[in-house]
Order: C-alpha cells, then sequence, then structure tokens
C-alpha cells in the first residue's frame, strides 16, 4: 500500500488573523493510504476545508509539512503536479459549472491541461459513463437536478484523471435523491476504480459509508478510525459539537438504562436486529 496523503505537524494560520489568535490547524498528523474512502466530520470552523484546500495546494502549511503523492506540496514547483493528482468538488454545483453543454464542461478541465483533443474526447466520454451521465452529454447542465449537475462537476474532476477527489461539503446543497446519486458515484469511483476519496461532510449516514472516520474539533484530529469504532465514542464526538447516528443515540441510552446492547449497530437494519432480538429473548 502507497501512501498518497501526508501531513506532518501541520500547522496553519490565515495571514490576516489577528496576532495571538491560535492557528486554524494546529498540529495535524495525517497519514492516508491510496485507494481510501475517508469521511472528515467536525462542527462549523473546526478546520475541514483549510485541511481540504492543502490536499491539493490551495493552501500551503504556515509549520510543519504535506505531501501528495510524495510531492511537497510548498514547493512552488510541485504545485501543478499536485493539482494534477488532487480534484476538488465544492458545494455548489452552479459555481463549478462553466459551460452550457454537459460534455463541453467535463472538456474544460482536461483542455486547460493541454490534453490533445482525441484523448479528450475519450476522458471526458469515459469520465461520463463514470458517473453516469453519458446520455445527458448532449443537453445543458443548467436543466439538470442538483444531484446530476454534482455528477457532471465530478465527471470534469474525473477527466483530469486524478488520484484523489476531495468533496468539501459536495451534498450539502442536494436533495435527498440528489446525495445519494453523488454518493453512490463516490463509492463506485472509489471501489471500482481504486480513487482515494475524501468526503468532508455533516451528514452521519454518509460518513458512516467510509472505510475510515476522522473527526476534527479546533484544527485538530481527535478521533480517527473505521466509522464502526468511531461512532462509539459517543461523548467525545458530543464534546465536540457533534451528533451521532440515531441508530447509536438509541443504542447508548438503552446501554445508560443498564440494557446490554452493542453500540456498533449502525445501519438502521442492524440497529432493528439488535431491538427484534432483545424484544424476543
Ligand atoms: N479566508 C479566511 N481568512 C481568515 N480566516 C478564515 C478564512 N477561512 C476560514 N477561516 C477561519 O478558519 C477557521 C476554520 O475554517 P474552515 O472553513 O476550515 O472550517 P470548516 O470546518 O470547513 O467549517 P464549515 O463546517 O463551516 O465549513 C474558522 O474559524 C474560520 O473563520
Ligand atoms: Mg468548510
Amino acid at each position: 500500500m502507497s501512501t498518497i496523503i501526508k501531513a506532518e505537524n501541520l500547522v496553519f494560520s490565515y495571514p490576516d488573523e489577528p496576532e495571538g489568535h491560535p492557528p486554524v490547524l494546529r498540529g495535524i498528523d495525517l497519514e492516508i493510504e491510496t485507494g481510501t474512502f475517508v469521511a472528515i466530520l467536525g462542527h462549523n470552523g473546526s478546520g475541514k476545508s483549510t485541511l481540504a484546500k492543502h490536499i491539493n495546494a490551495l493552501l500551503t502549511p504556515t509549520e510543519g509539512k504535506m505531501w501528495v503523492d510524495g510531492l511537497d506540496t510548498s514547493d512552488p514547483e510541485n504545485l501543478l503536479e499536485v493539482r494534477g493528482r488532487v480534484g476538488m468538488v465544492f458545494q455548489n454545483p452552479d459555481n463549478q459549472i462553466v459551460a452550457s453543454v454537459v460534455e463541453e464542461d467535463v472538456a474544460f478541465g482536461p483542455e486547460n491541461l493541454g490534453v490533445p483533443p482525441d484523448e479528450i474526447r475519450q476522458r471526458v466520454d469515459g469520465a461520463l459513463r463514470m458517473v453516469g451521465m453519458y446520455e445527458l452529454r448532449e443537453h445543458s447542465p443548467h436543466l439538470l437536478s442538483g444531484g446530476q449537475k454534482q455528477r457532471v462537476a465530478i465527471a470534469g474532476v474525473i477527466a483530469m484523471m486524478p488520484k484523489c477527489i476531495v468533496l468539501d461539503e459536495a451534498t450539502a446543497m442536494l436533495d435527498p435523491s440528489g446525495r445519494k446519486e453523488t454518493v453512490d458515484t463516490i463509492r463506485s469511483l472509489n471501489e471500482d476504480y481504486d480513487i482515494t476519496v475524501v468526503l468532508i461532510t455533516h451528514h452521519m449516514d454518509e460518513a458512516a459509508q467510509a472505510q475510515r472516520l476522522i473527526v476534527m474539533s479546533e484544527g485538530q484530529i481527535i478521533d480517527d478510525g473505521p466509522p464502526k469504532e468511531v461512532f462509539q465514542h459517543v461523548d467525545t464526538l458530543r464534546a465536540a459539537g457533534l451528533d451521532v447516528p440515531e441508530t447509536v443515540s438509541l443504542l447508548y441510552e438503552l446501554r445508560k438504562s443498564g440494557v446490554d446492547v452493542p453500540l456498533d449497530a449502525l445501519s438502521d437494519e442492524a440497529c432493528a436486529n439488535v431491538l427484534t432480538k432483545l424484544l424476543t429473548e
């Protein structure tokens, strides 16, 4: 297994912060293996977006180091390489659409990279198939649903052939079906094409689908592990201003009342099974 993202004692302060203000990132140590699906949770202002921007060198550390695929992001000579390896998808799909036809929009990134036209054609078709938008390639993006627009935005990133995609609350403006579309697309990119995914989200159900869940609070990583484990740390999560999934919350309350139930029944189905067993015993 190789490492795609590595941060060592990463400290970051925005230049316009008043003197004496604590840094926004306060000594992040992090290593992410290539091909992992990682989710990041944290309350507002905990530093998630600031960390995400370090992954594609939109920001560089004030202190400490960040490497992407072995490239030091602080070295200006690595900038284009790093940006080519990490694609970012943001919250508002409308801000990310630049062309009036879906396939032209997806072609925009590789065109800027100077990819030859026939290869662009292949990449665009491939990317649109990967996100299930090939049939709508000649449509206007502006007439699509929110979920479809985000899939086009993801295709635009895929067409640049990154090794890693960072999605910063990319589902926040979508309705439940758009969210599901987007998360299903991300999962298939990860599972079928081995693309490393970093998903920043406020939704527990999305975070629960990742292989690894990182929790941030006040510029630090305060928990890190498989979602099933992290969600059992109910007190830590609540202290960081986060909710736990309703399933875990219910089991946690039962345990507090002395009922012997596991806390790791995360899905509705697993939780229902635990309760059924309890009722029929
Ligand atoms: N451009 C900026 N200049 C100065 N301070 C900033 C800037 N962007 C963010 N901050 C501050 O840095 C801290 C972390 O912000 P960041 O956007 O990384 O948090 P976040 O976890 O992504 O929050 P949210 O959940 O609201 O998106 C906040 O206190 C914020 O006010
Ligand atoms: Mg943010």
